[in-house]
């Protein structure tokens, strides 16, 4: 099926609400579509950091990382072996396809989500395009930091939905420890992020019944200066000393993020089940964004969620910001644990600030 065959509506192309007939020039009725997933993939570089690494390099312990991330190690890119944040999107990408069984043109659509992209442009989506040899594919990246892979699931899913196009690749990639400030000043935002990426193939899918049943995406520009990578002073937040912030580092305000991220993943979980009638008992997987595993265990406990519903990778790969939520659902997936009818809930928050989930009916 092209990406412009109709799917007919509910009811027949030309039936109305109340159950009678267009006119002959009436326009038709709008395509809605299914979407599914066909196909994920991720990489995460061999080279590791682990917390007794970061002990030797900073004022930091084990114990400390443990109880206050859950963190235990994190993968770090090695541009010696030419990874980057594009090269492992194109790996990530790969394997989802080799998963789909498809090849690269029959994308219509590549959005990559990152926020550590080698160049300001091109995008990474149109290397890798070039790469894959996607053809013609629409090809964009996406900033909206942790948030930027739930970000663009939403994207594509309504692009396949509203009939424009057939297939899509949503790529989440992050080269973060490039930005990381691993001398003692930089401790509390250094033992916390790592680098990988994750990739997912959705496509258009007869059964109206699959894809998002409810989505959502938010931002709070006020809240932009509480985790930020600077280039020049000139970018520093009003007032701030430039000698305590370094240029090309991440600075995050790690007490106000963390109280953010509490509340919002909360508020957001509920909203998502509020928009789609349904309750928390009925979603199979809430496959959440690995920023803190406190913030995790929070949210589980206020949603009485087990524990086996609620995947937990952080302990291995560390926060990988927009690559976290594609990663872990690669996870799962490979594992096994999706099945059909399964309702999945998908949930991101991070810099700008920005948050978003997606429900999913599969
Ligand atoms: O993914 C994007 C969104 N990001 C997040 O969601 C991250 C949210 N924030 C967090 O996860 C936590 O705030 C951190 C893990 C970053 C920090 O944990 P915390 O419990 O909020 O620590 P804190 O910043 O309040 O610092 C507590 C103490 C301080 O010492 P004093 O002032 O109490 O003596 C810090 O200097 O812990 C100290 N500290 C450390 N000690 C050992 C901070 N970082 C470290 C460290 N090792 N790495």
């Amino acid at each position: 099926m092209s990406s412009h065959d109709a799917i007919p509506a509910p009811g027949g192309e030309h039936a109305s609400a109340g159950g009678g007939h267009y006119p002959a020039h009436t326009p038709k009725a709008p395509r809605v579509a299914g979407v599914e997933f066909i196909g994920t993939g991720s990489y995460l570089p061999e080279d590791k950091i682990t917390n007794a690494g970061l002990e030797r390099i900073m004022d930091t312990t084990d114990e400390w990382i443990v109880q206050r991330t859950g963190i235990r190690e994190r993968r770090k890119a090695d541009p010696a072996k030419h990874e980057s944040a594009w090269t492992m999107a194109s790996g990530a990408l790969e394997n989802a396809l080799a998963d789909a069984r498809i090849p690269a043109d029959q994308l219509d659509l590549i959005i990559v989500a990152t926020v550590s992209s080698e160049m300001a442009t091109p995008s990474v989506a149109s290397r890798i395009a070039n790469r894959l040899k996607a053809g013609k594919a629409a090809a964009f990246d996406l900033a909206a930091a942790c948030s930027g892979w739930v970000y663009g699931l939403n994207v594509a899913h309504e692009m396949i939905r509203g009939g424009g196009i057939t297939t899509a690749a949503v790529i989440g990639t992050e080269h973060l420890t490039q930005y990381m400030d691993y001398s003692t000043a930089g401790r509390g935002c250094a033992i916390l992020f790592g680098d990988g990426a994750g990739a997912a193939v959705l496509r258009r899918a007869a059964d109206p019944a699959k894809g998002a049943i409810a989505w959502s995406m938010h931002g709070d520009g006020t809240g932009w200066k509480d985790l930020y990578i600077p280039r020049r002073p000139d970018d520093l937040p009003e007032g701030t000393d430039p000698a305590a912030v370094k240029m090309g580092q991440m600075f995050m305000n790690g007490r106000e993020v963390f109280k953010f991220a509490v509340g919002t993943f909360q508020s957001l979980i509920a909203e998502t089940l509020d928009k789609a009638g349904v309750r928390a008992e009925s979603v199979a997987h809430f496959v959440c964004h690995q920023s803190n595993v406190r913030i995790l265990e929070a949210a589980r406990e206020r949603f009485g969620i087990p524990q086996d519903k609620l995947y937990v990778n952080i302990h291995r790969v560390g926060n990988t910001s927009a690559a976290s939520v594609p990663i872990c659902f690669d996870e799962l997936r490979r594992a096994g644990r999706i099945h059909p009818g399964d309702k999945v809930m998908f949930l991101a928050f991070g810099a700008g600030l920005t948050w978003s989930s997606s429900l999913w009916q599969f």
